[in-house]
């Protein structure tokens, strides 16, 4: 008698669907929810095109994302139209297991920070491969106004870590917001509240993509046996 076939592997793109589809579960009907950037938000964002009519609209944290919820169809407010959103549906570079996480691999950080700090609660949707213990494999994003750039990438040398400015085609990337990004490898960042207010001080720095104060309260994990939730309230 031969066994049955190992089932198949999920793909990346197939976890992220997964999320995606199981972050349907926290929208809230009737209100206005926040939407974040990346590969996997644009999975959660074609499953809500199948049910926009349950929510009033969204407040975006990029460019990128406005345009894919205008084109399902789903109305974007501007986030200064909107005291308080119930929810906030994003991705994250690296999640440990208190909700820190590591965002910004996108350029969106500053904007997801914003959306995610007007939302009462923020459900990380990730795959696995996000899920650490310590936050710092992932080269972190930093926004920077470009003329502090390199005095910001002095001051990550002193703590160990070597940043380079992100580029597109040759040059500087350029954020939504007009900004640099400086990514910074060799970190190993145990107490994230601490770090973040630490770099948070530092002139010319936008915004930090360690997300210790707006942490996840939530966050589905696809992994290859399913959706596994994770609470952090
Ligand atoms: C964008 C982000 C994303 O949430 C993060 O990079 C994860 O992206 P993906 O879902 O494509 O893996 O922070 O700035």
């Amino acid at each position: 008698m031969t066994s049955p076939a190992p089932a198949a592997a999920f793909t990346q793109d197939e976890l992220k669907a997964q999320v995606g589809r199981a972050a349907l579960d926290y929208i809230v009907d009737g209100e206005i929810i926040g939407v974040g950037t990346g590969s996997t938000v644009n999975k959660f964002i074609e499953a809500l095109a199948g049910v926009k009519a349950r929510i009033r609209g969204a407040v975006s944290s990029s460019v990128a994302s406005t345009e894919r919820l205008r084109a399902a169809g789903i109305e974007v407010f501007d986030s200064n139209a909107v005291d308080e959103l119930a929810v906030y549906i994003d991705g994250a570079d690296e999640i440990d297991g208190r909700g820190y996480m590591i965002k910004g691999g996108g350029a969106a950080l500053t904007r997801e920070k914003i959306v995610a700090a007007q939302s009462r609660r923020f459900v990380c949707i990730a795959d696995a491969s996000k899920l650490v213990n310590t936050l710092g494999a992932f080269p972190l994003p930093v926004e920077v106004v470009p003329m502090a750039a390199r005095r910001v990438m002095r001051q990550f040398a002193r703590l160990g870590g070597l940043a380079q400015v992100r580029e597109k085609d040759g040059l500087p990337l350029v954020t939504d917001n007009g900004q640099h990004i400086v990514d910074v490898t060799g970190l190993r960042i145990t107490d994230p509240l601490d770090f973040e207010n630490e770099v948070n001080q530092w002139p010319g720095v936008v915004t930090v993509g360690v997300f210790a104060h707006q942490r996840a309260n939530v966050c589905l994990l696809a992994t290859s046996s399913g959706v596994r939730t994770m609470n952090f309230d």
